[in-house]
């Protein structure tokens, strides 16, 4: 059976300065947990994943997302609407946390959920608690030097944004080099979270990376971008032994 994909993109196109950045004919996401896009620097990454959460708006082309049983024309929507709508990317929102504590970031982004409980003392007790013991959790995994206190580093504000992302239940994460300027084992603790929660919720991840050892180990689909065009898509075995990847791409020192 096929796994109807939660975003199907046609013919998308964006220029900037008379330059075409993106050109892509068909692209479905969703399909699969984890999914990869790579391509060399200026391939149009970025650019494709701003035009998917509407931060860029396309010259041409359709953008469907598929978040439970309805479809959604995502042209229609803001960047607000898409992101309440369940497609969130990492790396967006942090500078309005700042002021937070860390622990108190985790709460407000498992706050949506306990409004949607029962509204008794009881209840919301029990839920708090829940929160709480979830946010334990979470920090056991992830040394932050001060949980009560602010995200002190760049790597610790960037985690702080992923975990913060994954607790707001997104229905598609698209991480945009999430891991980029952490240390290999928050990477590693990074990506067993994202797995954790793919396997548990309904989510799937859209993942931007230039590290390629974390492409081949996490991702059970991967598609390859060159010059905006998508250039091939399959497992990370067909990907890797593709001959334009390894000549475009893998042959590259500065990857
Ligand atoms: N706002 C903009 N105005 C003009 N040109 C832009 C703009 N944003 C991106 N570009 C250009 O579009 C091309 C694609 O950029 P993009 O950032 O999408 O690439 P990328 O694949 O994410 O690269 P990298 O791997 O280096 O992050 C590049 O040539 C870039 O210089
Ligand atoms: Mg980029």
């Amino acid at each position: 059976m096929t796994v109807e994909a939660k975003l199907s993109i046609a013919g998308l196109e964006k220029s900037f300065v008379g330059r075409k950045v993106v050109s892509v004919d068909r692209l479905e996401i969703g399909r699969h947990g984890i999914e990869g896009l790579i391509g060399p620097n200026g391939a149009g990454k970025t650019t494709l994943m701003g035009l998917i959460t509407r931060k860029l708006k396309a010259d041409a082309g359709t953008l469907i997302y598929r978040p439970g049983g309805t479809e959604i024309d995502l042209r229609q929507m803001s960047m607000d609407q898409v992101a309440r709508a369940g497609l969130v990317k990492t790396n967006q929102v942090i500078q309005d946390f700042e002021t937070l504590s860390i622990r108190d970031s985790l709460r407000l982004a498992l706050a949506p959920a306990e409004r949607e409980q029962f509204w008794t003392v009881f209840t919301k007790r029990r839920k708090r608690d829940a929160v709480e013991a979830e946010i334990d959790e979470i920090l056991s995994h992830f040394p932050f030097e001060n949980p009560n206190g602010d995200a002190r580093s760049a790597g610790e504000k960037k985690l702080l944004d992923i975990i913060r992302c994954l607790l707001l239940k997104p229905k598609v994460l698209l991480m945009d080099e999430p891991t980029a300027g952490l240390p290999d084992d928050l990477t590693r603790a990074v990506m067993t979270l994202v797995q954790k929660k793919v396997a548990e919720e309904d989510l799937k991840v859209f993942i931007i990376e230039h590290d390629l050892d974390l492409i081949w180990d996490y991702c059970a689909h991967v598609n390859f971008l060159a010059d905006g065009r998508l250039l091939c898509s399959g497992t990370p075995q067909e990907v890797k032994d593709h001959p334009v990847v390894v000549e475009k791409y893998m042959g590259v020192v500065d990857v």
